[in-house]
């Protein structure tokens, strides 16, 4: 019985050492939802790391067993490759660069060859486990070269891709010293998705410019084969985040979150922390609101959730610091006794936690420079039963294409910015219903269930159309 494997850097697993030894929390990531309904099912299994560093075969080993009862299994990395291929040339080359920060993108020959290898180790897992007649899916910037490598072990597999970071203009993607392999590593795949049709075109426009293939319709032929290139924006598990909303535990603890807050209006912003998602400019927007509206003063609060991320990375190091002392300015300089301007938080929170915030906030911040969908946008509107609330959405992520009826802004543009907080604040409740009730229908349509399944319908369609091809 032919399987599917899904492949991506990380496993959806949390595994931390505790006092009682290793402890194993799933993840309610929502690629890890969505694709739950695959890699649960029969043989079907994933490939990743699972995100710490092992020092000892036995550890590795108790682990392996352990997520093999999950169908997933574990490629470990070495320190070196952790430093090198991760923290490195994934996010130190790949991420800057794909985001438009070439400036923070490093180019270390070193790096590369690490990231080389490591895909190489992935390749390695997917041979052992690959069986003719499988369907390969991989994710992410960091497995780039992968299609190609399974390709040339395994020349008859059925290999889709899935890019969830933006695809930059190929102005941008040819400063990479490496862009030839990297373009050629994609290739490999027989459908290759990204989340938006510019992304889409931006790769094209590179595939044609850097390896001269040109494309009919993302049609794009490559030594015979031919690889189709489309635009697949994810969705969310829609109807878990609307349950989780209602569930009784949220409520309670949005009644808390309430009391504790007192009776302010909440504008809200959950990211992790990143240079991408453009916290320092929301953090001046808020604070020049603050000073342009004094009358504001004392009945807003900003509640700030930031994720911790990649923290032995400079860039995110000095970006915490920044972000520190902008909030302990905004604070000191506006903060009262009874009232605290920013609530600012620096760890994650459980979905029900996070729910009960999407609840209480009447205006939600998502204002990132780049962005390639941004699900933080989708779940604050599938949270909001009620339909009260406002989205204020950068042009700049994925979602926006989608989310009509958010009030979009350019991030770089502060004094926008500060329009749309006070314009979310007076705006009527007739007006945010019919907003969020637009935004609902589309969501709830296109939702991650949906995107799984024409993703996978297509990878089928191509699969077939090669074979007629070669049959003719
Ligand atoms: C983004 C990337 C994912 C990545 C996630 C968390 O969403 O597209 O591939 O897993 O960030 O980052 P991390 O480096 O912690 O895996």
């Amino acid at each position: 019985m032919p399987k599917t494997i899904i492949v991506s850097n990380r496993l959806p697993v949390k595994i931390q050492k505790g006092d009682q030894g290793l402890e194993y929390q799933t993840s309610e990531g929502g690629l890890a939802t969505g694709l739950g309904s695959i890699y649960k099912e029969g043989n079907n299994v994933w490939i990743g790391w699972p995100g710490l560093y092992v020092d000892s075969k036995e550890t590795e080993q108790e682990i392996t067993t352990r997520l093999q009862e999950s169908n997933m299994s574990p490629v470990f990395l070495s320190a070196e490759e952790i430093r090198d291929y991760y923290e490195g040339f994934s996010n130190e080359t790949l991420w800057p660069t794909f985001h438009y920060f070439s400036n923070y993108a490093i180019y270390e020959n070193e790096l590369w060859e690490a990231y080389f290898r490591v895909n190489l180790k992935f390749c390695e897992e997917v041979v052992r486990l690959a069986e003719p007649g499988d369907t390969l899916w991989i994710h992410d910037y960091q497995l780039l070269l992968l299609p190609q490598l399974i390709r040339e072990r395994l020349p008859e597999s059925s290999i889709g891709f899935f890019l969830h970071i933006p695809f930059p203009s190929y102005e941008v993607f040819r400063m990479l010293p490496w862009r030839r392999q990297l373009l050629k590593g994609l290739l490999g795949a027989d459908l290759i998705g990204f989340h938006t049709y510019d992304d889409m075109r931006h790769f094209l426009s590179s595939v044609n410019r850097i390896v001269m293939l040109t494309h009919t319709n993302g049609q794009v032929d490559v030594n015979n084969r031919r690889v189709l290139v489309d635009a697949f924006p994810m969705g969310i598990d829609y109807q878990n985040y609307a349950a989780t909303a209602a569930a009784p535990d949220t409520i309670k603890k949005e009644v808390r979150f309430r009391t504790a807050l007192g009776e302010v209006k909440v504008a809200l912003s959950i990211d992790r922390l990143d240079y991408s998602k453009g916290i320092p400019n929301r953090l001046q927007a808020f604070e020049m609101f603050l000073e342009r509206y004094p009358e504001w003063r004392g009945k807003v609060s900003l509640v700030m959730v930031l994720v911790p991320s990649r923290d032995r990375v400079g860039r995110y190091k000095d970006l915490k610091e920044d972000i520190d002392e902008r909030v302990g300015r905004i604070n000191g300089q506006y903060g009262r006794l009874n009232w605290t301007p920013v609530h600012y938080f620096y760890r994650s929170f459980p979905l029900n936690s996070l729910s009960a915030f999407y609840r209480i906030a009447d205006v939600a911040l998502v204002t990132p420079m780049r962005d390639g969908m941004n699900l933080v946008a989708k779940e604050y509107v599938a949270s909001k039963l009620d339909q009260r609330g406002v989205l204020v959405l950068s042009e700049m992520a994925g979602a926006s294409r989608e989310l009509l009826d958010s009030l979009q802004i350019n991030p770089n543009d502060i004094n926008g910015m500060v329009d749309a907080i006070h314009a979310s604040l007076v705006m009527s409740e007739s007006e945010q219903e019919r907003r969020m009730s637009n935004m609902q229908a589309t969501i709830r349509k296109y939702d991650i269930h949906n995107w799984v399944r024409v993703f996978m319908d297509r990878l089928s369609f191509i699969k077939e159309k090669q074979d007629k091809m070669s049959t003719q």
